[in-house]
């Protein structure tokens, strides 16, 4: 059924848990992290992105609406987030298309316009009783991301931090910790200290983004140090085109997309499941 995000991240974060938030890019996506939460009996969270709202044309709404229905359809609690909003138009359409939370994305700004952006976009988030989560520091490594003022893998300062959150009434933080986005191979190392001290630093749960990189241990040890809401989209990718790139070859004259379609959703269903007994189990 479909609850909130701010929901699931409080009750994980009391009992040591992590929510996993999945990239949704299409409704097989949608179906799979579904099914795969179910499987797990964990709870999670469907992610869509700026970049996959782009992709589908902008048409942010049916996109969030299949999602819903879908998880609305399973038996796993699932709640709907906007991830990496950049363009603040996109924060205004969330509400209203059926999401629960955003993450506005101004961490590649230098520290006073990340400021001042995610201030305004709290504000305005709040307003509209969305949950909102921020980045400070630089996760990096998006594809296309934006040139920055930090150096990608910027670790995020907790003393700042703190002073960020405060000033601008985030719900939740995203921290450059050492992982990095889109990562094929899980070999980030995590600082596992700097984790421990945001922690102690901050009153908010903290994020990790570019999570398709860290390995199973790594990721206990960060939901273990403190981490509430673990971001991965990349994993997903691999499993679902490693899948569909085998059904194809093992049938090179069909003509049913359907056939490697279903191959590629339950790739991503196993990978998910997986990933929600490591992180929230
Ligand atoms: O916000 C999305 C995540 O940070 C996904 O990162 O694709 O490297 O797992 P990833
Ligand atoms: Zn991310």
């Amino acid at each position: 059924s479909l609850v909130s995000t701010g929901e699931l991240v409080a009750k994980a974060a009391a009992g040591g848990r992590a929510v996993p938030a999945f990239n949704v890019i299409t409704l097989e996506y949608a179906e799979a992290v579904t099914a795969g939460a179910a499987a797990a009996g964990v709870p999670v969270i469907l992610q869509i992105s700026e970049n996959a709202v782009r992709f589908h044309g902008g048409r942010v709404r049916p996109l969030a609406q299949a999602a819903a229905a879908v998880a609305r359809g399973g038996s796993a609690d699932v709640a709907l987030h906007l991830d990496h909003v950049t363009d603040i138009r996109l924060l205004h359409e969330a509400a209203d298309a059926g999401f629960s939370s955003a993450m506005f994305d101004a961490g590649a700004l230098p520290y006073a316009d990340n400021l001042a952006a995610t201030l305004a976009a709290a504000r305005w988030a709040h307003g509209a009783g969305l949950w909102l989560e921020a980045e400070l520091g630089y996760v990096g490594g998006k594809p296309g991301a934006p040139a920055s003022a930090h150096a990608a893998g910027v670790r995020t300062d907790p003393d700042e931090a703190a002073r960020f959150v405060a000033d601008t009434g985030v719900d939740a933080l995203a921290v450059a910790v050492g992982s990095s986005h889109a990562m094929t191979e899980r070999s980030a190392s995590l600082d596992h200290p700097l984790i421990a001290r945001l922690r102690e630093a901050l009153p908010v749960p903290l994020v990790l983004h570019g999570s398709s990189g860290v390995a199973n241990d790594e990721l206990r040890r960060a939901v273990s140090a403190g981490v509430a809401k673990v971001n991965i989209g990349t994993a997903l990718g691999i499993a679902f085109t490693g899948a569909v790139r085998e059904a194809l070859a093992a049938k090179p004259d069909g003509a049913d997309p359907r056939h490697f379609l279903d191959r590629g959703r339950e790739a991503v269903a196993d990978t998910v499941r997986e990933l929600c007994e490591v992180v929230g189990a």
